[in-house]
């Protein structure tokens, strides 16, 4: 695997961020580059209706921006809601897309009038039905995730012969059947994942629509990958596409497309500058500690399912010539806080530095925490 970071992915020429000289760590998000990732959905999945899933990144900016792009949302609580709400956003543009919710939760959205709900058990069914009743009801199967990062299939997900059963209680529960759903994880690697889902599920729609269940939707999920270092063969959206039309095309009728891409928008779009607070040598490995680490930033570089390496780069070209390895730590006292024990950068890196982290804008400031005390990174927009 190579270790050299390709600037010519980044979105961000180290000119611009020179010119904020704001105290690190912090973040910064082109909304040019959101924009850009939006429309290229619209592009490969003409008419299909593009949810952002806003648990990657919830930031109200960002929101706002992709909300001027006329996205739809995708929600996992009633407190992701809330955002929303405060947003204007309204209830026709927004599904709750987690299989398994708190009851309040489901009130919540019903009574702001969102009425789409994921499920994938005969109990999730029978909350839905008191809380949100008449709803429209979409059944969450187990997809096939071996390529991805990010597993779901262990969690959630009913089996393809359970669909046709839940649908027909949906019914009989008073609600309205309005389509199946999967995720193929997150961080996807194989470009056939969705492809192979709906193969999967086609003689499934097909005999809904005999017994006169003929579904609205498909909803593909999320999953579309982005380009770390962990990951540079990460497939195109293009080519994910193609493979999706094909099989879709087989149905008998085609359903609206649903997406529910999270990642994808908005993980190329950042970056997050932060300062060398020591260079240490130790135990032959030559250790640079930033003011920004794994919990207030970086939470998916931990070494938890894979670990994701971004590429990373220097504010300030080298003074000497060359560059060297080195391993990149957070400021807090946890041994886990570690972003990468790999990185080549100008050989004379030293305090007072600052780094660039790149395509952070995924899953980074969403999980942030407090712990020793480090908080949550600022956060700016261009
Ligand atoms: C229901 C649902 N939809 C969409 C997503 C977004 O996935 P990704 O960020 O991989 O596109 C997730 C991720 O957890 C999810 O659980």
């Amino acid at each position: 695997m190579s270790i050299k970071t390709d600037l010519s992915r980044s979105k961000f020429d180290t000119k611009i961020l020179e010119k904020f000289h704001q105290e690190t760590p912090f973040f910064l998000f082109s909304r040019e580059s959101l924009k850009n990732k939006f429309q290229e959905f619209q592009k490969y999945f003409p008419g299909a209706l593009i949810h952002f899933a806003i648990k990657a990144n919830s930031e109200i900016a960002l929101i706002q921006t992709l909300k001027d792009s006329h996205a739809c949302f995708e929600i996992a609580s009633k407190h992701e809601l809330n955002i929303l709400k405060d947003l204007k956003i309204p209830c026709k543009d927004i599904i709750y897309g987690t299989s398994v919710k708190p009851l309040d939760h489901i009130k919540e959205a019903f009574d702001y009038g969102i009425d789409r709900f994921a499920f994938d058990s005969f109990q999730e069914l029978e909350k839905i039905a008191a809380m949100a009743p008449n709803s429209r009801v979409y059944v969450r199967v187990v997809a096939n995730d071996t390529g991805s990062v990010f597993k779901m299939s262990e969690k959630f997900g009913t089996e393809v012969d359970n669909v046709i059963p839940l649908l027909q209680k949906a019914v009989s529960l008073g609600l309205r059947p309005y389509g199946i759903s999967f995720n193929v994880g997150s961080q996807a690697s194989n470009s056939k994942a969705w492809a192979h889902a709906i193969q999967v599920l086609r003689p499934t729609i097909e005999n809904l629509k005999d017994i006169g269940i003929k579904i609205e939707t498909l909803n593909l999920g999320g999953g579309y990958p982005s380009k770390y270092l962990s990951s540079e063969d990460a497939p195109e959206l293009k080519e994910i596409a193609h493979y999706i039309y094909e099989e879709y095309n087989k149905l008998s009728f085609q359903p609206q497309l649903i997406l529910e891409p999270g990642r994808a928008i908005v993980a190329e779009a950042g970056v997050l500058i932060a300062t060398i607070i020591a260079r240490i040598e130790r135990r032959g490995i030559t250790w640079l500690f930033l003011d920004a680490g794994v919990y207030n930033a970086l939470y998916e570089a931990m070494a938890y399912q894979g670990s994701t390496r971004y590429p990373v780069t220097s504010m300030r070209s080298a003074f000497d010539s060359g560059e060297m390895m080195f391993a990149l730590a957070g400021p807090t006292g946890d041994g886990p806080d570690i972003i990468t024990k790999e990185v080549l950068l100008p050989r004379d890196m030293d305090v007072g530095d600052r780094l660039i982290i790149h395509n952070v804008g995924a899953y980074s400031l969403v999980v942030t925490s407090p712990f020793n005390g480090f908080p949550k990174p600022s956060v700016y927009f261009i």
